[in-house]
């Protein structure tokens, strides 16, 4: 039997299709469209199928959170900024009810502090930070394990 395709949705927050224009040092030289077609690819070579969203609305990432259950088997979620403060985010996250992993260009643990809290961190498996591009492939290998493990 083949093995099952499971469905990441991949969620970028507030700012995050400034890439490209953001200091390249911390998120790097690729674009958000960029950055989406590698984890697609690595996605598909992994055998995983790809869903991607981005807003600068808390209110619209909320409510996409809402209508998710259904439709993805787990979120892959860089929240941008929202993820030092948005609480409102923290509970719609846990409203999904689905496996999450939280993920960030750059190394959010050695930046300034406010950086350092996450309020979503709780709710998610595992975080991946600090790692740029390559850092969502790793994210994807363990999504698929958790997937594998947890879910099949
Ligand atoms: C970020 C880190 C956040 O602190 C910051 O506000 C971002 C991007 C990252 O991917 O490194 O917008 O989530």
């Amino acid at each position: 039997m083949n093995a099952r395709e499971w469905r990441i949705e991949v969620m970028h927050g507030a700012n995050l299709d400034q890439l490209g224009r953001r200091d390249p040092v911390l998120y790097g030289t690729l674009t958000l469209p960029e950055l989406e077609q590698r984890i697609e690819r690595e996605a598909r070579e992994l055998g995983m199928l790809t869903r991607f969203f981005h807003t600068n609305y808390e209110g619209a990432f909320i409510e996409h959170l809402h209508g998710l259950r259904e439709d993805a088997d787990a979120i892959l979620l860089n929240p941008g900024a929202w993820t030092h403060y948005a609480w409102a985010i923290r509970d719609a996250l846990e409203i999904a009810g689905l496996p999450a992993l939280e993920i960030h260009l750059s190394d959010v643990r050695n930046r300034e502090p406010w950086r350092r809290v996450s309020v979503l961190g709780e709710l998610c498996f595992a975080t991946v930070s600090g790692r740029g591009p390559d850092g969502y492939r790793d994210a994807l290998v363990l999504l698929r394990e958790h997937l594998q493990e947890h879910c099949s």
